[in-house]
């Protein structure tokens, strides 16, 4: 996958692009990148890439043209890849909008600045706007790398093991299970026994309950519109009559 960081400021991508998976999987080319620097397609002798609002206030907004320019580059690199603003007025980014966005041949990803971009190359120039959240922040830079590194992650032989996404919190709608490593006893508190006896589906089947219970406890709204199996089903009522049995004791 081909992704294309449109940005003010290039210079902060550089670490990102060095380091970790998303360095591994630059280097595997699983993925590509270009990081385009905004100012490059401003005209004139200082390279104005921001200017007054229209109708006064306060604060700077992305002048179009340079934005325009960009976009048009890396669109004539990538035709199919889709534009995407990233904005605190955009789609929640989560892990299902990843997956969505990871059947593309590339992203761009374009970076907002100041008070924000022309209000025309949001209408004419992108196919989606993107929140990471609901905060703002100063740029679209760390709300791009975001994105990038889950959409990358999700795709075939970036990371390590073959299901390692697909055991992630959220892939299957639940959080995941707690984890554990050696010493076996930290500060008096011992591994859960299960995960020392070798018992393979033991394990699994503690891993799948303790997923299910720290969702309900921590994030029951992802349980909302999920579908429960029978097993999980069965796996909530046992921890009921656990709990009933304290209330009523
Ligand atoms: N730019 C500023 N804040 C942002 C946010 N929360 N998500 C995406 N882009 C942003």
């Amino acid at each position: 996958m081909n992704f294309f960081a449109l940005t003010l400021f290039p210079e902060l991508f550089d670490a990102f692009w060095a380091h970790g998976i998303i360095r591994q999987a630059l280097l595997k080319k699983k993925i590509t990148q270009s990081t385009l620097n905004i100012r490059d397609f401003a005209k004139g002798r200082h390279r104005t890439a921001d200017d007054k609002p229209y109708g006064g206030g306060c604060g700077m907004v992305m002048k179009p043209e340079p934005l325009a320019g960009a976009i048009r580059a890396a669109k004539k690199m990538a035709p199919d890849s889709p534009t995407i603003l990233l904005t605190p007025q955009g789609r929640l980014f989560t892990q299902r909008l990843a997956r969505e966005l990871s059947v593309y041949d590339g992203l761009i990803l374009v970076c907002g600045r100041y008070e924000g971009v022309d209000e025309r190359i949001r209408t004419d120039l992108t196919d989606h706007e993107v929140s990471i959240g609901d905060y703002i922040l100063t740029g679209g830079e760390l709300p791009a790398m975001i994105v990038i590194e889950a959409v990358a992650r999700t795709l075939p032989g970036v990371l390590g093991g073959s299901d390692s996404t697909a055991k992630d919190s959220f892939s299957d709608g639940l959080l995941e299970h707690a984890h554990y490593t050696r010493p076996e006893v930290f500060e008096g508190e011992a591994v859960p026994e299960v995960l020392l006896s070798g018992h393979h589906k033991e394990i699994e089947k503690w891993r799948q309950e303790t997923s299910l219970i720290r969702t309900f406890l921590k994030r029951p709204d992802l349980l909302k519109d999920r579908p429960l199996s029978t097993l999980e089903r069965q796996m909530l009522k046992k921890w009921r009559s656990e709990i009933d049995k304290i209330i009523y004791a």
